[in-house]
């Protein structure tokens, strides 16, 4: 049987590049697959998280799912932590992984930076921890950016060496990253070189989803790009990171192939392309931003939600786990 699962974790406000390699797709695939999205909670306090505000991010992810059009009949929408097997399927997990694929880990090369010495042992073994996510679901879909492949590797390195270790070939799946589309990667709006994330210190590099339209509109006004028109081919669009960046945007978000939007497009400037982009963002965005407002006004109903969400993915998950310590000899299982 197929699942998708994803999660986004509570560290930060949520940008364009989450809405569009990500949030985006869970909406459209909950119709096809059962669906579990969660709130990488676990995830979020490998580096420093302050208490209250973790609780108010945790809700504010949780929002931003159900206005992105996630509909917690069909999904289920839960808070990590909530479900135990995540956790203790990790322990298991650590014990499957070698530490030489985790020392391959770019992330954490990035997150730890020079200060490896005084890093969480939680943000080394973080993929580990993803890996349980995915496979207490036997997921076979993993809708995430591209950012995240190097993950979906490890955990597919782990389901395998779990299904030779113990002899059991076929127990886990190995899960596919769904990264199709252009929104997979989206940039920076200062730097086409580096992706837009929660942590760069310039607002003007991303578009959050709590941003309304003047300040979507005007980060898009002032995102950098070069004094040529938009050219006719894909790869010469390639060569100009922060045109191809916009591009990837205006198609992400109309739902189109960035081919088709420069086929729009090609020749015409920056000038009549970003306020062309403005208004595409501003009007599909302004509702998703309308409606994660509304269900921030009610945090008890998200916690209803979550709570709920948590209790429809708990028996699969534990399930999965009660398989997986038979087979490791724990005994009582
Ligand atoms: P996180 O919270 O960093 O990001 C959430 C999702 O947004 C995607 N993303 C982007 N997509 C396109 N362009 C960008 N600039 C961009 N920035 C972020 C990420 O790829 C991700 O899909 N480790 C995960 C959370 C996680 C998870 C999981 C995901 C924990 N367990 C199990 C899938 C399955 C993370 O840190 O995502």
């Amino acid at each position: 049987p197929q699942r998708v699962l994803s999660g986004v974790q509570p560290s930060g406000a949520l940008h364009l590049g989450n809405y569009l390699g990500a949030l985006i797709k869970f909406s459209r695939l909950q119709h096809e697959i059962p669906t579990f999205i969660f709130v990488a909670d676990l995830h979020a306090i490998t580096a420093w998280q302050e208490p209250a505000l973790l609780a108010a991010q945790t809700r504010e992810i949780a929002a931003a799912y159900l206005a992105s059009g996630l509909d917690p009949k069909v999904a289920a929408i839960f808070p990590q932590s909530q479900v135990r097997a995540h956790a203790e399927l990790a322990w298991i997990f650590n014990c499957v992984a070698r530490l030489g694929w985790l020392d391959r880990m770019t992330q954490f090369k990035e997150k730890s930076g020079k200060h490896k010495e005084r890093s969480s042992v939680g943000l080394y073994t973080y993929p580990v921890l993803q890996a349980a996510d995915i496979l207490a679901y036997k997921a076979t879909q993993v809708p995430v950016g591209e950012d995240q492949r190097q993950h979906l590797e490890l955990t597919r390195d782990i389901a395998a060496k779990f299904n030779h270790d113990y002899d059991r070939p076929g127990f886990f799946p190995l899960p596919e990253p769904m990264t199709q589309g252009p929104g997979a990667r989206i940039m920076s709006l200062r730097d086409g070189s580096a992706k837009m994330s929660k942590s760069d210190p310039s607002d003007y590099s991303r578009i959050n989803l709590t941003d309304d339209a003047d300040a979507i509109a005007q980060k898009v006004r002032k995102a950098r790009t070069d004094p040529e028109p938009l050219p006719e081919t894909l790869d010469e669009l390639a060569k100009r990171p922060e045109a191809d960046n916009l591009v990837g945007i205006f198609a992400a978000l109309s739902g189109r192939t960035k081919a088709d939007v420069l086929a729009e497009f090609a020749g015409k400037g920056f000038g009549t392309f970003k306020p062309a982009l403005a208004d595409l963002a501003v009007a599909s965005l302004g509702p998703v931003t309308a409606a994660m407002r509304g269900f921030m006004d009610d945090p008890a109903q998200i916690d209803a939600i979550l709570k709920d969400g948590a209790e429809r993915a708990s028996p699969i998950a534990e399930a999965t786990l009660a398989e997986v310590k038979k087979i490791v000899g724990f005994i009582g299982a």
